[in-house]
């Protein structure tokens, strides 16, 4: 997601340093372009060596190396992203103040925007008033601060001061600078998971719908710059991006009124979730007990949420439903695509192996209103999710 960012690490001397080797490998992974410069303090908490190998660039250390300057007004306008990982508070201090007696703080100060620090340091230096005052000059100069982590710090006592992890960096820099604009401006609705139908405060009926391929719908819609609103039927899964919006609900009722608060303002609406069809007539208020031999529940029908909207739904706005067939699979597709009036119908097939509930890949038809159809390969539902976009807006 970060193919063809430019970033430099700043590296600063903390114990942390070491994790520098697992974010560097993170970012190259991701498709970013990464320049390491770090202090010349930092050398003694991770080898450049393997931070060079890593990042497939030569390390930065000094203003100059080798009888050559190394010019940081060209770092810094090349550059997309600053990061400063671990940010001692040695360099908080000194960013607050525009010292720039190394390298890393020469091209910080010839950087005007997006910079981002990652503190590291114990306890005591977090919370002394010094370093928070540094932390409000530079959030104040719009640069941006990332949260630290409570737990084991280097100096053997437990408290705030931590960095985050590498994994949390990168999720950080993906959301916050790494979206592109193919879907801003788009509103998108998306339902995901089962829902579930209380039968006595104790037992439900559901399905074994995890989520999984709406939360990717959902995740990739964001990465590409739209704004999402996911409704999220009852799954341990949840998006990984903050900037997400989660309704999470139970029942299909739920779904349903969720579905129509958000239906009017958004432009694409993806019913990815697998909705109870039945829900027990009557719900026990007390626990059921195993009294008699036998026991007999009656089922009524759940409204229809897909096939409510498909009947309001207005010029411009895109209805995409999901079907997941046994047998005569395009056919009944195609039948529900009508009587819902969608525009599209993402076809999952039960024959297919390692596709549909529980997988993390799929392999699904994509049938638009002309009845054309788009078969994808089995693939991971992220990529099944471009796959879905790709098609949707070519
Ligand atoms: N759907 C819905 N509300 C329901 C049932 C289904 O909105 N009460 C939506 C699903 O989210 C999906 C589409 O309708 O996008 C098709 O769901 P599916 O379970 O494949 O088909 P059904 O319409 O329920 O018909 P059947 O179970 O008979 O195949």
């Amino acid at each position: 997601m970060l193919e063809g960012k430019k970033i430099i690490l700043g590296v600063t001397g903390g114990i942390a340093a070491y994790k520098m080797t697992s974010l560097t490998r993170l970012l190259v992974k991701e498709g970013a372009s990464v320049q390491i410069i770090m202090s010349p303090e930092a050398v003694q908490f991770v080898s450049p060596l393997v931070l060079s190998t890593l990042s497939n660039n030569q390390v930065l250390i000094h203003l100059h190396e080798n009888n050559q300057w190394n010019n940081h007004i060209e770092l810094a306008t090349w550059a997309d992203l600053m990061i400063i990982a671990p940010a001692t508070a040695n360099t908080l201090a000194k960013a607050a103040h525009g010292l720039s007696d190394s390298l890393l703080l020469a091209t910080f100060l010839s950087k005007k925007s997006n910079i981002m620090f990652v503190p590291a340091m114990d306890e005591d230096m977090w919370l002394n008033p010094i370093t928070q005052k540094n932390i409000d000059i530079l959030t104040s100069l719009d640069h941006d601060i990332l949260p630290v982590g409570e737990g084991f710090l280097a100096s053997g006592i437990e408290g705030k001061g931590r960095m985050l992890e590498p994994e949390e960096i990168v999720l950080y820099v993906k959301e916050n600078y790494g979206r592109t604009k193919s879907m801003s401006g788009k509103k998108i609705l998306i339902t995901a998971g089962p829902t579930q139908e209380s039968i006595d405060p104790v037992r439900f009926i559901s399905n074994h719908s995890s989520g999984k391929m709406g939360i990717a719908l959902a995740e990739t819609c964001y990465e590409n710059g739209a704004e999402v609103q996911l409704i999220l039927g009852p799954t341990h899964l949840k998006p990984i991006y903050k900037g997400i919006e989660v309704v999470s609900v139970a029942t299909a009722e739920e779904m349903k009124v969720a579905c129509d608060i958000y239906f009017n303002e958004v432009n694409i609406i993806f019913m990815a979730a697998a909705v109870a069809d039945y829900k027990p007539m009557t719900r026990s208020s007390q626990k059921i007990k195993k009294i008699e031999e036998e026991l007999e529940l009656t089922l009524c029908k759940n409204e229809d949420i897909l096939k409510g909207l498909g009947l309001k739904k207005k010029e411009g706005q895109v209805l995409i439903g999901f079907a997941l067939e046994s047998e005569n699979e395009i056919e009944n597709a195609l039948a529900k695509l009508k009587s819902k009036n969608l525009d599209f119908i993402v076809l999952n097939s039960l024959k297919d192996e390692g596709a549909g509930f529980g997988y993390d890949t799929n392999q699904v038809t994509l049938i638009n209103k002309k009845g054309d159809k788009f078969q994808s390969d089995l693939l991971s539902k992220k990529d099944i999710a471009n796959f879905i976009l790709s098609h949707l807006f070519s």
